[in-house]
């Protein structure tokens, strides 16, 4: 928030910051001196734990509390980070308020600890399982299939943009044009590169020799 409202961008941010009790609030002063002298930033705090006779926002941010707060979800763009069950909670709530998906943004939380327990991994291949990876126009590289194709990417000084390592910002797009990796469940990959046939290094696993375009 503090380096989208330094540069000054054109976009309008309004946080809605659900804690506990005043004592779980962190960059409370700052967020309140921020509103204070950026027309651009609003913040709304809400304690679902107020202490006796608090008079600002009581409760959840649930559908009703965020269209109060929010008006007309149409065009918005909602960004969930917190605990996942928090995320879990607010998403449901802009579901009812027909937010579409594409709309719904999280935070992130990096590659998975161990992708072979993930739903779907192949039964009986090893993480340390190793493939060979052409990298069209450049060379063959080697892949672990238990790690993401981006960190043997990099590994091999091969540079790809990365940001989020998650699968959601869609910096990392490959081309897969052979062979076949595995991608967790719960790894957000919009459908649109999915359509394109992109992967996203950060959250593809090598399941297979591949040939793939940077
Ligand atoms: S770095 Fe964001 S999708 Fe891979």
């Amino acid at each position: 928030i503090r380096d989208t409202l330094q540069r000054q961008r054109p976009i309008r941010i309004q946080l809605l910051y659900g804690n506990r009790t005043p004592e779980d609030v962190i960059f409370g002063a700052e967020l309140e001196k921020l509103a204070s002298s950026r027309s651009s930033f609003t913040f709304s705090l809400v304690l679902s734990e107020p202490p006796d006779g608090y008079e600002g926002l009581k409760g959840f941010l649930d559908s009703t509390l965020i269209a109060r707060l929010v008006g007309d979800v149409k065009g918005k763009t909602f960004y969930v980070c917190g605990p996942r069950v928090m995320y879990d909670f607010c998403e449901a709530a802009l579901k009812e308020l027909n937010v579409p998906q594409r709309k719904i943004r999280h935070e992130l939380y990096g590659p998975a600890e161990d992708v072979g327990k993930e739903p779907g991994w192949p039964e009986g291949l090893s993480g340390d399982m190793v493939f060979e990876v052409e990298v069209a126009g450049k060379r063959m590289i080697l892949a672990k299939a238990g790690e993401p194709l981006l960190n043997a990417l990099e590994r091999s000084g091969l540079a790809v943009t990365a940001l989020c390592r998650s699968g959601e910002c869609s910096a990392c797009r490959i081309r897969l044009l052979e062979g076949k990796v595995f991608v967790p469940s719960q790894a957000a990959v919009r459908e649109s590169d999915r359509e394109a046939g992109y992967i996203h290094g950060c959250v593809s696993y090598p399941i297979d020799n591949l040939k793939i375009r940077i």
